[in-house]
């Protein structure tokens, strides 16, 4: 068994409206030192996933099923109070917003320091000691002032920075960073995200990078995810999801990623339409309402959900047309298309 394995996960939320299906039937495994990159637009269901690995949604209106293992242990039916412990301890998460992650009133020494001796028996003096190397590590200048530093007291970057040090400071086997860089400019981005990768490399943790712009996850991740509505549409390593996509979905994330000749806001292909509400989800293939190549598909998207079949040595693809024409319509049509724009 992997380190980290989803099997059939479901996260539902009974709302006024109806029943909102955020995870419809999610799975996949992850193994320390690799990371996993989780990609689909705003709505697909990226950030329920991760909070429910973390056990967050528990004690909430959520109605969670399947399973979730993290080292052998099956966290979905654990106690609130279990996966609370484990929280800090074996996993941690970063978020989009660091304000919203830290308190505004406390140091961001302290807070590392209280981070750390929850789960570590160490006098203050030791923990505050750790503060200071993780934030050094993390690319801080001057972090032994820093540490009394708070959290208004750093630029977005810097923020950034400290709470990976906060994550990191508990030595997590498993973390997700949900959005790490999306408030953040484009250069310091690309400093947020090579230093993710250099302490990918020393901290040897399951590392699930979550996104909307494929992007961000091009060079860091080993496997890639795609979601759409709630469900997975596509998954293999990075080199098929950037060599040999076989989703439509896919095709048009890559068509409308942002590239750095560009302005941030030109799109190259845009997806026509707009991501589907997990209450009312389309019929068949959830794609289909916004799918360039649905009609090719008999009529059969609009009634019958497509199943998640491998393709080719590991990589999965959630569609109706058979392999061999989905490869075809990529060589002949669309990767043609996105070179020439
Ligand atoms: N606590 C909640 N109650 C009801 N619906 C929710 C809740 N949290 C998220 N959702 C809905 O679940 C869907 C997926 O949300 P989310 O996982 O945040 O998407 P994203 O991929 O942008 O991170 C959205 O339609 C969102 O409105
Ligand atoms: S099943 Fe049909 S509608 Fe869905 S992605 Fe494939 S071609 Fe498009
Ligand atoms: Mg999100």
């Amino acid at each position: 068994m992997s380190f980290l394995e989803l099997k059939d996960l479901r996260i539902h939320f009974p709302t006024d409206d109806g029943l909102v299906r955020s995870v419809d039937g999610l799975s996949f495994s992850l193994e320390r030192g690799r990371t996993l990159g989780i990609v689909g637009e705003s709505g697909s269901g990226k950030s329920v996933t991760s909070l429910g690995i973390l056990g967050l949604h528990k004690g909430g209106r959520a109605r969670i099923s399947g399973e979730i293992w993290l080292d052998g242990e099956e966290l979905v039916g654990a106690s609130q109070e279990h996966v609370r412990r484990l929280r800090g301890k074996k996993m941690a998460m970063i978020f989009q917003d660091p304000l919203s992650a830290m308190h505004p009133f406390y140091t961001v020494g302290d807070q590392i320091i209280e981070a750390y001796r929850i789960h570590n028996d160490v006098s203050k003096k030791v923990a505050r000691k750790h503060a200071v190397d993780m934030l050094g590590r993390v690319g801080i200048p001057q972090p032994d002032r820093r540490v009394d530093s708070y959290p208004h007291e750093f630029s977005g970057g810097m923020r950034q920075r400290a709470m990976i040090a906060m994550a990191l400071s508990c030595d997590p086997e498993l973390l997700i960073a949900d959005e790490p860089t999306t408030a953040l400019d484009v250069t310091v981005q690309a400093q947020i995200l090579d230093l993710m990768r250099d302490l990918q490399r020393d901290f040897d943790a399951a590392l699930i990078i979550i996104t909307h712009d494929l992007g961000v996850v091009a060079e860091l991740s080993d496997d890639i995810l795609v979601m759409y509505g709630g469900k997975c549409v596509e998954y293999g390593t990075s080199e098929d999801i950037f060599e040999r996509p076989e989703h439509p979905y896919t095709w048009g994330l890559l068509g409308s990623m942002p590239r750095l000749d560009r302005e941030p806001t030109e799109r190259l292909l845009p997806i026509k339409g707009s991501p589907p509400s997990l209450i009312n989800v389309p019929s068949g293939c959830a794609f289909h309402p916004r799918c360039v190549f649905e009609e090719r598909t008999g009529g059969l998207a609009k009634v019958e959900v497509p199943e998640l079949l491998e393709s080719e040595g590991g990589h999965l693809v959630r569609c109706h047309l058979p392999a061999e024409r989905r490869r075809a319509i990529w060589q002949k049509e669309v990767k043609p298309n996105l070179e020439a724009s």
